[in-house]
């Protein structure tokens, strides 16, 4: 340390900075040039990949020098990384990130303001305000509710799930949990393939998985107004204490939406609270090709949509609507002395889970004002198309079986021709199940195309969801010819001889 200037260890001369950064944005720059060109995923084991990077090493004593550990690293990340930005990443839902959301992170960390109180965060925090009314207005919620960012999809239905909590237990849940004199066993309502996070919501919150009812679907693939009313009767009954609804705005498998519309009445109607678990659909109410039930999610109590999704930012942001402007107060907010303020404004620790938060609005908001309103009606309207066109694809093709269709996802299947008709015999079925299987192994680590899958009733199916703006019709064709292509060779791999062409029956 001298008088004037200390030299850290960490720091970097603005210089440095300088010529290390213009750098990596070159790097980056050449990424976004080159990716279409590049294999998605290297299909590397855990093995291979270890001769590049040994997680067991110990920290270094002596550090390296910034410049060069960038660009190293860089090289590590480009050559070993699966790019859900490709245009032909159709797996799971992961949206491919918009470049102006990368800078937006690294300008929100140069800034670095803590994101929980407005005044460690004053303009930020603004812009984070700004951004939820954005995005509110982006899929027609009502204007006056409050909302929050949050880390993801699942723990912006965990604040929904909290505030529903706190707002419909009866008794203060949150001073005297499930002790209290007056509580009852609190119950949560939803469809059979409610997403995962309600398991980790009802156990973490004391009320335990088995208070969530798993609702029965109709053929569709819709929740049973039905069953919901007979499961809350059957807990009203039981002198247990119906809760909550989630209904899904674009189920995880397949797309489908709930009949939002209907579930509003029945919360109505027994007075629970209604929450839409748009995790991945919610973004398509702005779009005129997505089901006129999704709009619905505008009469909710509570929504959560994810960002990082089908907003294409880079993970991670999801975030929670909320009707009633106190909701998130109401659930979340402690005022311990040493959080005193001489500016009373909106804090935001006080709506979440989180203390300290980061800048994630910034990129959010940076993307919302370059698209505009416009621009994200028509990106997610050419991925709902684009999906669709894949499944009329793969219904005209001789080797692929169309299955269902919602918003930007459509499963599909391989079946060899010479099996086409023979669906329904148990060892054909059972066959198709473990070839599929191995088609998405080998596009995984193919590099070409990745699927993820879905399992429809007894059928294990490929499935394919485009919430990436860069997919093309060529994308979608390609796809089919791929997965042909790893069908076939799949197919003479794995055949057992009873099913071979020559033993086949007539
Ligand atoms: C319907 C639904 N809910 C919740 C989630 C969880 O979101 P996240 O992975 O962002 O936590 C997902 C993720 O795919 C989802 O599709």
């Amino acid at each position: 340390m001298t008088d004037s200037r200390r030299s850290a260890p960490v720091d970097l001369t603005p210089e440095e900075f300088a010529e290390a950064g213009h750098r990596l944005v070159d790097d980056i720059a050449e990424l976004l040039r080159t990716l279409r060109d590049r294999p998605l995923a290297t299909g590397e084991s855990p093995e291979e990949l270890r001769r590049h990077f040994d997680a067991s090493e110990p920290l270094p004593e002596q550090g390296r020098a910034a410049a060069e550990l960038l660009r190293s690293t860089t090289e590590l990340l480009f050559e070993h990384s699966l790019y859900n930005g490709h245009p032909r990443f159709f797996g799971y839902i992961s949206g491919a990130p918009a470049p102006i959301g990368m800078l937006g992170d690294l300008l929100g960390a140069a800034v670095n303001p803590n994101m929980g109180a407005w005044v460690l965060s004053p303009i930020a925090s603004e812009i984070e305000t700004q951004a939820v009314r954005w995005i509110a207005d982006l899929v027609g919620f009502p204007a006056g509710g409050d909302g929050v960012l949050t880390s993801g999809g699942n723990v912006a239905n965990m604040l929904g799930f909290w505030a529903a909590r706190a707002s419909r237990a009866g008794w203060d849940v949150r001073a005297s949990g499930m002790t209290d004199a007056d509580a009852r066993p609190l119950r949560v309502y939803g469809a059979k393939g409610t997403h995962t996070w309600i398991h980790k919501a009802t156990d973490l919150s004391g009320l335990g998985v088995d208070a969530m009812r798993w609702i029965d679907t109709e053929t569709d693939g819709r929740v049973s107004v039905d069953g919901l009313r007979r499961a809350v009767e059957d807990d009203l009954e039981a002198d247990a204490r119906p809760m909550m609804v989630v209904g899904t705005g674009g189920s995880v498998s397949t797309g489908v939406v709930d009949d939002l519309p209907a579930l509003r009445s029945l919360c109505d109607e027994y007075d629970l609270w209604f929450h839409v678990d748009g995790a991945y659909g919610a973004f398509a109410a702005a779009s005129e090709l997505a089901p006129d039930d999704l709009r619905a999610l505008s009469e909710a109590d509570s929504v959560a949509l994810d960002p990082h999704k089908w907003l294409y930012a880079p993970l991670e942001a999801g975030c929670t609507l909320v009707r009633d402007p106190e909701a998130l107060l109401a659930a979340f907010s402690y005022r311990p002395d040493y959080y005193y303020f001489q500016t009373e404004a909106k804090n935001y620790f006080e709506r979440g889970v989180q203390n300290s938060r980061g800048f994630r609005a910034l990129k959010v908001w940076l993307q919302l004002a370059q698209a505009g309103a416009a621009g994200y009606r028509s990106m997610i309207s050419d991925d709902i198309e684009l999906a669709r066109r894949f499944h009329a694809v793969a219904a005209e093709h001789p080797e692929l079986e169309a299955l269902t269709q919602g918003l930007s996802i459509t499963t599909y299947r391989y079946v060899p021709v010479d099996l086409r008709g023979r669906e329904g015999e148990p060892e054909v079925a059972g066959y198709l199940n473990e070839l599929n299987e191995a088609i998405q192994g080998r596009l995984e680590r193919g590099g070409d195309a990745f699927v993820s899958n879905a399992v429809l009733g007894d059928v294990y199916a490929l499935r394919m969801c485009i919430v990436n703006f860069r997919t093309t019709e060529d994308d979608v064709d390609l796809l089919a010819d791929i997965t042909v292509g790893e069908g076939r060779a799949a197919d003479r791999d794995l055949r057992p001889d009873a099913l071979r062409a020559d033993t086949l029956r007539p």
